[in-house]
């Protein structure tokens, strides 16, 4: 079978690293293509699964735990990158987003990296070059590369910083992001909250936000906000939704889809310490009705663009009001 040199080299490469032989690989490539001929029309499509593209960069989100939560996509970046990369704190240590890969995709052979999340800002900026520097050789070196990340490689993630190193080095990368499943989507979720409905509107904060902020988003009693990043600071979040009226419905996540999964009403841990991977939904509290449509207007106001809105109506928040804790990450 003719291969070019480079699809070649890839495949010897990919071979070495997953301990696999070239047979299998191509065996499997061939599978993969025959089946998506048979795959029926009840079955969710698979994007088609192209080959590499050499010198591409990919920020992958993973989801924010649970295997089942990885999208198709996210796993089939995966599974046709050259490498895959994963930030971790030690090279021995493997990172929240790794794991989700190990149980999602246990084929994919993940290499980590070191990033520094320590306040220290020079050993941060360190560790980031050397990041990038590696990544920047593999994509010299032809490869496609898939950088994994929690969630959404576009929310808060250590991608947007290595595309960026990665983009002053390399200016031609090609990069392409595949969106993840964000934790507060999972919370809303296991906590039964619904996050927006007629014309209310949700904001995402890091939970460090200046007080003022923070206090002119809860103020808004048309709007979700989210707060994230503050497993270090639930005591105060909780003291600001108390002085908004907001503490009954508020709910907090912590370890979503993951082993000690926590989902509780703030009340009732405000006082107990939550870890980094900590999220948590203050719902809106009023909704302002559904948008008047030329249909539902009775004298077509809307349609003239003089549409008045309902009443303000109160909206039931989250349902869930026990703690609830999962002991294992789904399977
Ligand atoms: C650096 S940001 C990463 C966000 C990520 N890119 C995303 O889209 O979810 C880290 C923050 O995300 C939230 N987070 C991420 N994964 C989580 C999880 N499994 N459970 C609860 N919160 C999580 C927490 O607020 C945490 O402090």
């Amino acid at each position: 079978m003719y291969l070019p040199d480079g699809l070649k080299r890839r495949l010897a490469a990919r071979a070495d690293r997953s301990g696999r032989s070239e047979a299998e690989l191509i065996r499997e490539a061939i599978e993969g293509l025959v089946s998506r001929d048979h795959t029926d029309a009840a079955t969710p499509a698979t994007p088609p699964a192209d080959g590499p593209v050499p010198g591409r960069l990919v920020g992958v989100g993973v989801g924010p735990g649970s295997a089942d939560l990885m999208t198709v996509r996210a796993i089939n970046a995966l599974r046709r990158a050259d490498r895959v990369i994963a930030p971790c704190t030690s090279a021995e240590a493997v990172g929240r987003a790794e794991m989700v890969v190990r149980q999602a995709a246990p084929d994919v052979v993940v290499e980590r990296l070191v990033f520094v999340m320590a306040a220290d800002h020079d050993a941060r900026a360190e560790a980031l070059n050397r990041v990038c520097d590696q990544v920047t050789t593999y994509l010299n070196a032809g490869d496609e590369v898939a950088f994994i990340t929690l969630g959404d490689p576009n929310i808060y993630s250590t991608v947007s910083s290595v595309v960026a190193g990665v983009r002053a080095r390399r200016p031609e990368t090609v990069v392409e992001t595949v969106a993840g499943i964000m934790a507060f989507q999972a919370l809303a979720m296991a906590g039964d909250v619904v996050l927006t409905d007629e014309q209310q509107s949700l904001v995402l904060l890091p939970a460090s936000a200046e007080g003022e902020v923070l206090d002119a988003e809860l103020a808004d009693e048309t709007r979700t906000v989210i707060l994230y990043k503050g497993g270090g600071r639930i005591p105060a979040v909780a003291d600001r939704l108390e002085s908004a009226g907001r503490i009954d419905e508020a709910v907090l996540g912590e370890l979503m889809g993951m082993p000690g999964e926590t989902v509780a009403p703030v009340s009732q841990v405000r006082d107990r310490p939550a870890s980094y991977l900590s999220a948590v939904i203050s719902p809106a509290r009023i909704g302002l009705g559904p948008t008047p449509t030329p249909e539902t207007s009775a004298n077509g106001s809307a349609a003239s663009g003089a549409a008045t809105k309902k009443a303000p109506t109160k909206k039931p928040a989250t349902k869930r009001k026990a703690v609830s804790s999962r002991k294992k990450a789904s399977k």
